[in-house]
């Protein structure tokens, strides 16, 4: 065993440092040397070896990086040195107050500066030892701060390991959100009717002090390194001045923000910071001014600190940049998942280097809290740097003439109603046939979980809506191979296919249909317990608030959503058209899922490994059909562990548990007579 270990050691040491390689590429340097297909195809490989060999795993495994265990709070760190912050000057004439005071406490001794960008995210503090990242910081209040390590460590541009040997460092620099993913962020909660972020700075600061790290990890954040504390290199050598320190940084791994420039006199410095006032709206990330720094860290040291800053750095702050305009209309418009968003049509004004003429008012709440109507004088800027925001009313210039505004009650793109549910900022509308939700809504309706129609992905999906081919979901149901052949890339072999595909799905059980409806809040497990309940679309249709929320399981949400979605006619429509096209509507004759559901009732499973016969889907069909339920960790309160081949951990938990362990065979014989 010994020399084979040893050379499995070697193997995954390798598979390691090439993995984090291509990261250092991808997220350092900005300069992927792989493809995305390669890199997955690495990591899954380095997964299945950490998987076999759980005692190969290190600190710095790029595996490290997706997320680990929920935590409940985290642990209060103290700073071994203070993190102070920064004085602000506004304008050219307080950076010249800065420099007089500079150059005083210098006694006239000469210095030039660095000075960098000030990015508008949120302070670190990284700890190194023996060339592994060992504990990451939140600032907090300057002495103590949070012990976010394992949020961090999801972040690809902080290195887990050194490109060089140091024995101890202290690294410094700010985490934040790119404008496109806090814009991509914010649209998907809005979609969600989740509350948004007012800026990328609140973005990333939400982002790092998650409890769970899996969700920092899908947040797409960054990081720029600002200042190293006491290095301790091998061959002794230790930078001079800040700029050779950011050398220094950028060799070791840490991404050093290119934008910064030595400035020999405060005259440059100004210069230096007006070009950036200019060109700030270019940058992909915002920045909230300048930071000056004495370059020479002996001088640094001369200047020392105040309590709460450094005497030998300043923040130039750029000035806010606000813009009064008028508010001519709001319109409200649908996503693609039926979230209706109103917005402010403003008389066009320029504002942080762009012409803004509209300006997303969110919801009906924040239209309320602002108190925004038709006509009003306002007051608007870019909230970090990027989205047009109105940030208040001036209503002493108010005439009487303005109109105050109501959210409508109909979609405006298919005239369903709109419905905002308790505990919910938005309106949605509740129209399956509505045009603006037709591409998600026929996804949804073909999509594995629901109908399963397959050769009917997105990109199939998108073909027919955009051709015109299908007006609402039904339409489907009504194609034929010639209208498939005509599309672009389609070939008569696959156009039959699909053509099968629509057909078999006609004869999908109940609840695939009622999941495949794209209720809100109805999953798949919900749909299966009103479709067990109802065992007929018709009963589902005329159902009532007071019979839904007696049903076990289903809550005012659901009941709210079903019955808003069955009194609206088109949806009514579309479902008297579905059981014309002939799609199977009830349960009864299927008693497989009926009268056998319960044969795992309360009794909860697992799957690992690969099943002879049956997909990771099918199986879990399978055993919820039969009443159970499966999760994903093997636990005390697991009752059986459905393995196949090359189980991995689990098997080895389940055995050490004592939980039973079955196979495919076995499991089917616990859900007899399902009609598969
Ligand atoms: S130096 C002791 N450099 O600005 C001085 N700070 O108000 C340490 N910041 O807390 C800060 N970009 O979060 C420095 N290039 C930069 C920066 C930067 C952003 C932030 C940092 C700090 C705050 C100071």
């Amino acid at each position: 065993m010994g020399a084979g270990m040893g050379e499995i050691h070697v193997k995954v040491d390798a598979l390691r440092r090439e993995i984090e390689k291509h990261n250092y590429f991808y997220h350092v340097l900005d300069a992927p040397n792989i493809t995305d297909a390669d890199y997955d195809r690495l990591m899954a490989e380095l997964q299945e070896w950490e998987n076999k060999y759980p005692e190969l795993v290190t600190p710095d495994s790029p595996t490290q990086r997706v997320g680990g265990a929920l935590r409940e709070g985290f642990v209060t760190i103290r700073h071994t040195v203070p993190m102070l912050s920064l004085a602000n000057a506004f304008g050219a004439e307080e950076l010249r107050e800065f420099d007089r005071r500079v150059r005083s406490a210098l006694d006239d001794q000469p210095y030039d500066y660095v000075v960098e960008l000030k990015i508008d995210g949120v302070a670190v503090s990284l700890v190194y030892r023996d060339d592994l990242l060992a504990r990451g910081a939140t600032r907090g209040d300057g002495e103590y701060g949070e012990d976010i390590t394992a949020n961090l460590k999801t972040i690809k541009s902080i290195p887990l390991r050194l490109r060089q040997p140091v024995s101890a460092l202290e690294v410094r620099g700010e985490i934040y959100m790119s404008k496109e993913s806090f814009l991509d962020l914010n649209r998907r909660r809005e979609e969600g009717g989740e509350a948004l972020f007012a800026n990328p700075r609140n973005a990333a600061a939400g982002s790092v002090r998650q409890l769970n790290p899996a969700v920092t990890a899908g947040r797409n954040l960054s990081i720029f390194v600002y200042a190293a504390g006491a290095v301790e290199l091998p061959s002794g050598e230790a930078p001079a001045s800040h700029e050779e320190a950011l050398k220094l940084l950028d060799r070791l791994g840490f991404r050093v923000n290119p934008h910064h420039q030595v400035c020999a006199d405060i005259d440059e410095v100004i210069s230096y910071c007006s070009l950036w006032a200019e060109k700030k709206a270019e940058l992909p990330y915002s920045i909230d001014g300048l930071v000056i720094k004495v370059n020479s860290l002996a001088q640094q040291a001369r200047l020392g600190a105040t309590m709460k800053s450094p005497r030998w750095a300043v923040a130039y702050k750029f000035p806010t940049e606000e813009a009064e305009t008028t508010v001519r209309d709001i319109m409200v418009s649908v996503g693609r998942t039926g979230v209706i968003t109103p917005t402010a049509i403003l008389e066009p004004v320029t504002v942080a280097g762009s012409t803004v003429s509209r300006a997303s008012l969110h919801n009906e709440d924040i239209i309320r809290e602002k108190d925004v109507g038709i006509g009003d004088r306002v007051v608007i800027h870019k909230a970090g740097d990027v989205i047009p925001e109105i940030v208040r009313v001036l209503k002493d210039k108010r005439t009487g003439d303005e109109k105050k505004f109501h959210m409508p009650r109909a979609c405006p793109a298919c005239g369903a109603e709109a419905v905002r549910q308790s505990g919910e900022a938005a309106y949605r509308c509740t129209g399956a046939a509505c045009p603006a939700r037709l591409l998600e809504g026929m996804i949804h309706f073909s999509s594995r979980g629901a109908m399963d129609i397959a050769g009917m992905g997105p990109a199939v999906v998108t073909q027919l809506v955009n051709s015109g081919l299908v007006k609402d979901i039904a339409d489907i149901y009504l194609l034929t191979a010639e209208q498939l052949t005509s599309l672009e890339r389609f070939a008569a072999k696959s156009a039959e296919n699909l053509i099968r595909a629509i057909e078999d799905s006609k004869n999908q059980p109940l609840h695939r249909l009622i999941f495949a409806l794209g209720v809100r809040h109805v999953g798949e497990r919900a749909a299966r317990i009103l479709a067990d309940y109802f065992e007929d679309i018709h009963l589902l249709m005329d159902a009532q608030m007071e019979e839904l929320t007696a049903i076990p399981e289903v809550g005012p949400k659901i009941a709210e959503s079903v019955t808003a979605f069955m009194r609206e006619n088109q949806n009514r429509e579309l479902i008297r058209r579905l059981i014309g096209c002939g799609l199977n509507v009830s349960a009864q004759d299927r008693p497989a899922t009926g009268r056998q559901e319960h044969a795992l009732a309360g009794k909860t499973l697992v799957l690992t490994g690969t099943l002879p016969t049956l997909k990771r889907e099918e199986a879990r069909e399978l055993i919820e059909s039969g009443g159970g339920k499966v999760t994903s960790a093997v636990s005390k309160s697991t009752d059986y562990l459905v393995a196949g081949e090359n189980p991995g951990g689990k098997y080895d938990k389940a055995v050490k548990l004592g939980v039973a362990i079955i196979d495919e065979k076995e499991l089917l014989q616990l859900v007899p007579g399902v009609a598969r």
